[in-house]
Order: C-alpha cells, then structure tokens, then sequence
C-alpha cells in the first residue's frame, strides 16, 4: 500500500509542500540580501516549513552561505539559549563534525567550552559552558555568528523559530535589549525570527518601545490560495492512484478555510477511507475523524476560559460584531463593559479570535466546527446540506 500523500504534524518540504514562490522568492531575497526577517503568521499555517524550504534552497545554491536554525520550543531560560545558540552555530560553521570541535576553540577567547561527542555525533554533540563564565562573557556567544562569518570568510544565516520564547526568560528586557544591540552591529550575518505567537511577535517587534522595533522586514504570512490546495489535493490523489473530483477537493479546502495543516489532515483522513474514488460521504466520515482526534486539545482549551469568555466566543459564531454594545452584552451575557472589553483582548491575545472586515472570526477553523457543535449544538457537518 502506498504512503498518504498528505502529511501534517511535522514541517513539510518536499512533495505536501505546496510551492509558495512568491513568499520564498521574497523571504530567500531578504535573507541573502541582508535583510533580517520576522516572520509572523497564526499557529501551523506554514512558517517552519517555509523557512526550511527556502534555506534549504540558499544553501544548495550558495557555498559561500552557512545556516542555522534553531528552535526555541523547548528553550525556557537564558542560560539553555546561550548553550542551544553555540551548538547549533557551530554545528553550522561546518559540514564535518570532526571539525567543530576544534572551530569551536578558535571561536572564543574568553570562553572555554565544554564539548561532548556521542557515538552519532550529528544529533550527540553537546557544548556546555561554566554559568559564571557564560554571564561575564555573554557578548561572545551572542556574537558568535560574526565571528564565525568573518574567520571562515563566509556569510551566515541564522533562523530562530519560536522567538517568543524569549519573553519567558528572567530579565527578558535587558536581555532583549543586549541581542538587539549585537546583532545590529554584525555584517555577515542575516536573522530569520519567526513565532506562532502572533501577538508577542508582533509585540516584540512591532511596538516602538521595544529594542527590535524596526529590526527587519516584518513579513505575515498569508494562507495558501484556494487554488492551489484544490490542485494539489487532485494531484496527491491521483499520483497514489486514487480519484477525487475537483468539487471534493474544493470542499476540503473550504471545510478548513484553507488553513495549512487541517487541509492536509482533512485531506489525509478522506484519503484513507478512500479505496479508489473519494465522495462527500468519506469526506463526512473523515471531518468525524478529524474533530475526535483533535477533541481533547479542544477541551483543554476552553478549559481554560471562563463563562464571560465562552459567552464572547458564542456572540462571536452569532455574527456578532460590537461585542461591547449594550444588547450584545445583555444578550450574551458577556459581564460588565470591562468585563467584555478585557475578554475581547484576552482572546484575540490568544489568538483565539481575530478582527475581521465586519467583526470577528474564529482563527482556527476546525475549533469553530466543534465549538459550534458543542456549545450551540449545531451539526458539524451542517455544512454538507445543501
Ligand atoms: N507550503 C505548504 N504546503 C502544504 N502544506 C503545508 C505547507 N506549509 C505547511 N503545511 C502544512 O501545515 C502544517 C504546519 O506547518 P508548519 O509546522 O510549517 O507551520 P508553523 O506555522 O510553523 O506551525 P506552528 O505555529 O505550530 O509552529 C504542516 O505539517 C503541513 O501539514
Ligand atoms: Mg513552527
């Protein structure tokens, strides 16, 4: 049996990835270019997988250009981005392990690091460093990337993802501002920041206040055309010798409003019951499928709201534009003015819900269909009927 064409879950870059010319076109101009980058878009519709796909692309091309990327998901200190930042750059400064070893003693002179190499040493090659050094000499490692660039005789890229990150630390502010103040200085080396938290990015880098204001280009990613996903979920199909009308696939893509990862998941599912030809009953089947499987993220998320909020997020599916109007607010339910009004905020913070031409929108669409089928006991697949 043939693998499923669609894949979700992890970032994508050869055959589900869908060709965002225009976005890699620009974002490979900015970054060869020497022009940092924030990229910022709602969560999985696309920036780690674009990121990817484009320097993958520099890097084929440009021997002269070396990457970095590295994810701060799981990076909730300073001291753990100090450790992650100089092993993943000098895993960068060159394509043989046997050699970052030694380049990483060339590289510092007042730090002296700790280097460890296990028996697979792409993924088992640690640096670690004495915390009391790190702190007096912190400007090393957060110039590590110049330096590198200048004794190789090379440029350097640096892709940061899940930036946000950063805002967790202790003394974030200070700490925020020393990054800025260095790696504005450097001249071999171009950042790509990007972060599903859409509104502490846009907080970092967006507000006047801040140190990275006016870091880069700041870049929001849009979704992938309608077009395209209905062209590419036809060719999935049929390369894996299965049918699907362009009507089906267009169904899929307007289920999920075009949102990256659930096209591919709603698309995966009808692809699995599908034997050779995919009709709207499987594509039913499958939406089943794919609001159970993502039900319990769901129940964790409204878990956390409280009634005032979910009231909101009711008048919100009611079309509801001025949530802070009298009616709405005595309608809904939705607390005192201020009341409504911080909720307003903490959901749209959240990127729970955003502003759209008239009013507001659920941002993920999938949570919509559930919340509408859990809280207004809408059928989810209401959709279908006509
Ligand atoms: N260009 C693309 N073509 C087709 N599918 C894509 C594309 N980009 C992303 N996807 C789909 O969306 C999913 C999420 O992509 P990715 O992880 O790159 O997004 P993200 O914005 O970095 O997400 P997160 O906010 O969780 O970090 C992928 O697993 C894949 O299913
Ligand atoms: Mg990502």
């Amino acid at each position: 049996m043939k693998n499923s064409p669609f894949i979700y879950g992890t970032t994508v870059i050869n055959d589900a990835f869908i060709n965002r010319k225009d976005e890699i076109r620009k974002l490979s101009d900015n970054l060869t270019g020497g022009i940092n980058t924030a990229l910022i878009s709602p969560r999985r519709w696309g920036k780690s997988s674009l990121v990817e796909k484009t320097v993958a692309k520099i890097g084929k091309n440009n021997k002269k250009i070396r990457i970095a990327v590295i994810d701060l998901f799981t990076v909730s200190s300073e001291e753990q981005f100090m450790e992650k930042f100089a092993r993943e750059l000098i895993k960068a400064s060159s394509s043989k392990w046997q050699e970052w070893a030694r380049n990483a003693r060339t590289f510092f002179k007042m730090l002296l690091p700790k280097i460890q190499i296990g028996i697979d040493p792409v993924n088992d090659f640690s640096i670690s460093f004495n915390w009391e050094d790190i702190k007096k000499n912190e400007d090393e490692i957060l110039d590590l990337a110049e330096t590198i660039a200048k004794q190789k005789k090379i440029k350097m890229i640096v892709c940061i993802d899940e930036f946000q990150n950063i805002a967790n630390f202790n003394n974030f502010e200070s700490f925020e501002k020393k990054l800025r103040a260095i790696w504005q200085r450097q001249q071999d080396v171009t950042y790509c920041i990007y972060g599903s938290r859409r509104h502490m990015m846009k907080d970092i880098f967006n507000n006047p206040s801040k140190p990275f204001y006016r870091f880069g280009d700041i870049v929001l990613l849009q979704k992938i055309a309608r077009d395209e996903w209905i062209r590419f979920i036809s060719r999935s199909f049929t390369r894996t010798d299965k049918q699907i009308t362009n009507d089906d696939a267009a169904l899929i893509t307007d289920l999920m409003q075009c949102h990256s990862w659930y096209v591919q998941q709603l698309a995966h599912y009808t692809w699995n019951l599908t034997t050779d030809r995919a009709t709207k009953d499987i594509i039913k089947k499958a939406l089943s499928e794919l609001i159970n499987a993502n039900t319990p993220f769901y129940q964790k998320e409204t878990e956390t709201l409280s009634t005032t909020q979910l009231n909101l997020l009711i008048a919100v599916l009611n079309g509801e534009s001025r949530l802070t109007s009298v009616s709405a607010m005595t309608t809904y339910r939705l607390g005192t003015p201020r009341n409504a009004s911080k909720n307003k905020t903490i959901l749209m913070n959240n990127d729970i819900i955003q502003e759209k031409k008239e009013g507001f929108e659920f941002v993920d669409p999938a949570f919509e269909l559930w919340f509408r089928h859990t809280f207004l006991n809408q059928p989810i697949h209401k959709y279908f009927e006509d």
